[in-house]
């Protein structure tokens, strides 16, 4: 019998990422969200590990999911911010709290729109980031989570 945990990773997505592949597809594409949740799932089923995926609309609702993360024992976030990027310190402080090491994601560059978007209250808390690669950064994140999970 099993008697250990299996490792997991938590991809959560922030606001308006519910509406990816009609959202101003010059920008964020044409994939829905679900295409791309299904193939991370699919990814991590093949590696063995479990990847859970969770998108939210509301500050309250992605600060209390990651404080679940810690007590389900997920062990790497993948996380798009999307508009918190600029916003919340809730979520940044959850995520320092519960010290579950992240990969802040954006299918944009988003150093190269608008200026105010540049700055991000994640980027120095996290692992690393990924920008501008649309939705294959969350493959490519997805990746070095795997490989880090593996090597323990
Ligand atoms: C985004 C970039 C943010 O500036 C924007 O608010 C989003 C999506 C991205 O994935 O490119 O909602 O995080």
């Amino acid at each position: 019998m099993k008697n250990s945990k299996s490792k997991s990773i938590l991809v959560l997505n922030g606001p308006n990422l519910n509406l990816l592949g009609s959202r101003e597809p010059e920008i964020y594409g044409r994939e829905t969200l679900l295409m791309i949740e299904r193939r991370l799932v699919a990814a991590g089923k093949a590696k063995g590990i479990k990847v859970e995926c969770f998108q939210t609309n509301h500050e309250g609702v992605i600060v209390d999911r990651v404080q679940q993360a810690k007590r389900d024992g997920v062990e790497f976030i993948l996380l798009n911010p999307a508009a918190f990027t600029y916003s919340s310190i809730a979520l940044r402080d959850a995520l320092t709290a519960v010290q579950i090491p992240f990969i802040e994601v954006h299918l944009s560059n988003i150093h190269a729109r608008e200026p105010w978007r540049a700055h991000s209250h994640f980027t120095a808390v996290a692992v690393g980031s990924v920008l501008g690669l649309g939705s294959r950064g969350y493959d490519l994140a997805l990746d070095y989570a795997m490989a880090r999970l593996k090597t323990g």
